[in-house]
């Protein structure tokens, strides 16, 4: 463990009894954000459901928003015990930089009207990805930060964090503990709106200075997450990329799905 810092969750670094009998006396809900959009929604939204169906919050319940720029294209969800998937419109961004900001201000704004008064914890992910394993109670926290999978080794030095001064995500070189997915953050509804809108407020700030952060939304919530620690980090388990090897991982939680960039960035 880190000094000074959240702890790492890895697998079988806590107690699934423990956690069990502590949460079936504390009742809880968890939410989860997924966006579909364009051509993300044919490729990826079943998979994500179906997997997330079978092991996200298992025994919990769990309520699922699906944002969604087209409803024609929704299939009939898969629905298990303690269940509920809400579905909403959202409207359609031209580039998909601009798809992956206004996702955190449209979570904010669900937050604000209504999430907040359904759960206790809220996770936002992104809908390219697969879950493999129970991914449970382990994960919960105030604010829950995921490390990447491609730099969860590397020297903050090298990390491909914002360099330039003028953007509202700079973090100088040689500073900051960790390099984080933007496919997975979380915490409570509370903390969650707060990053939200943080990252939104540097997204905005940043389109006036006619800036754009090096990794658009993921540069800004790393740095909310250098200025606000994270009370929780998930191991790259929690969002491996199965093209990379590592004898560090035992179980994968969560993974990515294959990615086609060419097809899918297309925003006809
Ligand atoms: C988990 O905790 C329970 C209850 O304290 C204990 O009986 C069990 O042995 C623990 N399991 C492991 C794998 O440590
Ligand atoms: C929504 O999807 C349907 C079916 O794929 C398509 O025919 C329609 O044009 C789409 N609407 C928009 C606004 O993209």
């Amino acid at each position: 463990m880190c000094p000074g810092l959240a702890p790492i969750v890895w697998h079988d670094t806590y107690n699934q009894t423990v956690l069990e009998n502590y949460y079936a006396n504390h009742k809880i809900t968890v939410g989860l954000t997924v966006f579909a959009v364009g051509r993300y929604l044919e490729y990826y939204l079943d998979s994500f459901l179906i997997s997330a169906d079978k092991f996200f919050m298992v025994g919990q319940r769990v309520i699922i928003y699906v944002l969604v720029d087209n409803y024609t294209n929704m299939q009939l969800l898969p629905r298990g015990r303690f269940r509920t998937f809400k579905v909403f419109r959202i409207k359609r961004e031209k580039r998909w930089q601009d798809i992956s900001m206004m996702r955190m201000k449209t979570i904010g704004e669900h937050i604000t009207h209504h999430i907040q008064y359904e759960v206790d914890f809220l996770f936002c992910m992104d809908v390219d990805q697969i879950f493999r394993n129970n991914y449970g109670l382990e994960t919960l926290g105030d604010s829950v930060a995921q490390l990447h999978a491609h730099w969860y080794q590397s020297r903050p030095l090298h990390f491909p964090y914002e360099r330039r001064e003028l953007s509202k995500a700079y973090i100088p070189v040689g500073e900051g503990d960790f390099y984080y997915h933007a496919a997975v953050f979380g915490g409570t509804p509370l903390q969650v709106l707060n990053i939200v809108q943080e990252c939104s407020k540097g997204i905005m700030d940043d389109k006036k200075n006619d800036i754009e952060a090096v990794w658009h939304d993921e540069s800004h919530l790393n740095k909310y997450f250098f200025l606000h620690k994270p009370t929780k980090l998930l191991s790259p388990e929690y969002c491996w990329d199965f093209s990379l090897r590592s004898q560090d991982i035992t179980k994968v939680k969560l993974s990515w799905n294959w990615k086609n960039y060419k097809l899918l960035r297309v925003t006809d």
